[in-house]
């Protein structure tokens, strides 16, 4: 059985068949061939798989692909086409990527966080940072990153 989805993903209103079982990560990678987003756990604990669900940072590997159905879904594709944003010059100039298999959830993370305060706190950040594992950068050129777009 498949159940017809719709839903305004990266600006556009797209159409989908989906199994009812199928997590929203599966369809941005599988249906809508969206790569970016990563599949790192599939189960909620590393962050890999950040996407932008009406105004919200979400995990898509915890959400089903039929509860987008109405929603405005941002991906790392959809968050700035044709230039870098701030946040990502900042990650390269800090060193905050390495292998870059974190990084799509962090930016999503991040971009979320700028939306609702231009200057947040350390905590703040902290806060946003927190869940999103990186086994490559020791987390501080992340940290920092995120520090010297909050500081413009
Ligand atoms: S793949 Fe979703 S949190 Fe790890
Ligand atoms: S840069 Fe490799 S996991 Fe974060």
């Amino acid at each position: 059985m498949s159940i017809k989805i719709q839903f305004k993903l990266n600006g556009e209103e797209k159409n989908f068949y989906v199994k009812p079982n199928m997590t929203l990560l599966e369809l941005i990678r599988e249906k809508a061939h969206l790569t970016g987003t990563k599949h790192g756990c599939g189960n909620g604990e590393c962050g890999a798989c950040t996407i932008i669900m009406n105004g919200e940072p979400v995990r898509s590997c915890l959400i089903l692909a039929v509860e987008a159905d109405g929603k405005e879904i941002i991906t790392i594709e959809g968050i700035s086409p044709q230039n870098l944003t701030e946040l990502q010059k900042a990650f390269i100039d800090e060193g905050a990527i390495q292998c870059g298999f974190c990084t799509p959830g962090f930016i999503m993370a991040g971009e979320a966080l700028f939306k609702k305060t231009q200057k947040p706190s350390d905590d703040e950040i902290k806060e946003s940072l927190s869940g999103h594992l990186c086994r490559c950068t020791g987390y501080e050129p992340i940290f920092n990153a995120f520090k010297k777009v909050a500081k413009k």
